[in-house]
Formats: C-alpha cells, structure tokens, sequence
C-alpha cells in the first residue's frame, strides 16, 4: 500500500512540475523592431536598400540580431507616388511584430532638391499646432488661415501668430540689447501671396533654383504665421547668406532657440530640409523644443524621424 501511495505522489509531482514548467516556458512576448526612420524621400527608378532602414531586430528568446529574419514588401519607385513598406518580424513561439516606412517617391531636379510641384506628400493634420511640420512633403490646406495674426513689434504690417510674435518680440529686444541691428522682412503670408512668390521664383530663374529657396503654395512655415525672415539691413539683397556673418545671423544661430525660434534650414542639412541654407528664416516651435533641437542639432524632419 505505501509502496503505491509513494508512486501516486510521485507521478503527481512530476506531472504537476512538469505543468508548472510548461507554463513557464509560453512566450508571450514580441519581438522588437525599431527602424531608422518613419519616412524617407527617393528618387524615381531608386533602387531601395530595405534592410539599412532596420534599426535593430531582437527577440527576448530567439537573440539579439534577427535583421535576416525580417520579411517586408518591396515596393514600385517607377512612379511618383507615396508608399508603405511594412516590415514583419516574427517569433519562433508566433508573436509577431511590424513597423512602417513611409516612402515618396519624387522627382529631383538636381543632386540634392526634388520638385514640390509633382510630389504627392500629406496634408498636415493640425496646423495650429506650434511644432507641426510643414515642408515639400508636408502641406496645409489651401483654405486654412490662421485666426490669432497680430503685428510683429518692429512692423506693423508684418504679422505672426500672437504666442510667436509675443517671443519675437523678446528675441527682438535681446538683441536689441546687444546693440544688433535687425529688421523683421517677411513673416506670415497667405497661400495665395506664397504662390506669387513661387511663381516669381520659377519665371525669374527656373524650377530648380525655385526649389531651393522658395516654398510651393500650401508648403511654407510662412503660411502658418510661425516664419519670420529678419536681416541686418531692410534694402538690396537682405535675404543673402551674408546675412550668416552679420550680428543678427550670429545671434539667430546662437540665441534664438532660448526665445523658441530654430534656425530651419541649416548650411549642412540641405539633403533633409531640401532648402538651401537660408541664415534669415527663422521657425518658432516653442522654447522646449526649440531648446531640444538645438541641443541635439536636430532638424523638424530628423526629429519626426525623416
Ligand atoms: N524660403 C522658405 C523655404 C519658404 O518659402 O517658406
Ligand atoms: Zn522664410
């Protein structure tokens, strides 16, 4: 009798360990996956290297470099066109973790601008948010105003949205201080005063010089009321990159971020941006981020991971 007793309980602590390990053993877990970027911009006929976009690839069971296990979808670049490459990683217990890369495919009309005319882009979700990012790709509604314009403190008849023209004025008085001499050029402008200005751009000298410098209709900072184009001089050439080795274009590149403004289109970050460098244009975003960005000598477009 004790001898079965002993064999029943052994078989139960067996059988029941056994359990206890085998629910031990379920992977719940996913997989992790991290690209480099959310969205990138490529020429029509690119070749797409898809695995540089992988950031990293790990599994909490299965090891730390899975990159060639990631499948994803290759996609057409014959076409300008927006597109989505999902990126798959899957587990050997079944979990299974995606990512997207967002890709337009553009036309450059050099080695460097692409043209704002025939890329697809997005329409910007909420342009009256301070750090909404607005470029060739990124675009506002032709109908969208802001409703907050006031004049900026040096001229009447420029005008900034109120909380950007309020750190304008700050900035402006700073410099002031410093005994820099500055003049406010060209601040908000409506879709259709963007669109003069491009026109004039692309009949004056043609559409690649248009698109270095010059925003399309519906794609300028300008039009959000948060641009303000400021020059040490209010005649000849004051949009020029002489304006980089004035007073003023040392204080923007040293001072502006502590008053919420960022330098936005930076002499070494033309192939992000897609603007030339331009020392007079100055984006406010806020002193938090304005301050993050400095810091980490980050663009918009970095920052929103393209
Ligand atoms: N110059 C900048 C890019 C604009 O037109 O908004
Ligand atoms: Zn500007």
């Amino acid at each position: 009798m004790k001898k079965i007793l002993l064999v029943l309980l052994s078989c139960f602590l067996l059988f029941g360990c056994s359990q206890v390990e085998e629910q031990e053993e379920i992977d719940t877990q996913p997989p992790t996956l991290e690209l480099t970027k959310q969205r990138i911009h490529v020429d029509i006929d690119a070749t797409i290297d898809y695995t540089s976009y992988i950031l990293s690839a790990s599994d909490n069971e299965d090891g730390d470099n899975m990159i060639d296990e990631v499948t994803y979808n290759e996609i057409d670049t014959s076409e300008i066109s927006n597109q989505i490459i999902t990126y798959t990683l899957s587990d050997n217990a079944g979990n299974t973790t995606t990512q997207q890369l967002i890709v337009d495919v553009v036309e450059y009309l050099n080695d460097t601008y692409f043209n704002p005319e025939t890329c697809v882009g997005e329409e910007v979700v909420d342009p009256t948010d301070i750090t909404v990012l607005v470029n060739k790709l990124h675009y506002i509604n032709e109908d969208w105003e802001p409703d907050d314009l006031v004049s900026v403190c040096d001229n009447q008849y420029i005008y900034l949205r109120k909380e950007a023209a309020e750190a304008y004025e700050a900035f402006y008085n700073a410099a002031v201080s410093q005994g820099i001499e500055l003049y406010s050029i060209s601040g908000f402008r409506t879709y259709e005063t963007q669109e003069t200005y491009w026109n004039n751009q692309k009949n004056v000298y043609d559409i690649t010089y248009a698109s270095q410098y010059s925003a399309y209709p519906g794609r300028s900072e300008h039009e959000l009321g948060l641009a303000m184009d400021v020059s040490y001089k209010t005649t000849g050439n004051r949009l020029s990159e002489s304006v980089a080795d004035s007073d003023i274009g040392k204080f923007i590149a040293s001072d502006a971020y502590k008053y919420g403004f960022i330098l936005r289109y930076p002499q070494d970050k033309t192939d992000i941006t897609n603007y030339n460098y331009e020392p007079w244009h100055m984006r406010y975003v806020g002193v938090e981020l304005a301050t993050y960005l400095y810091e980490n000598n980050l663009t918009l477009e970095e920052y929103y991971g393209e």
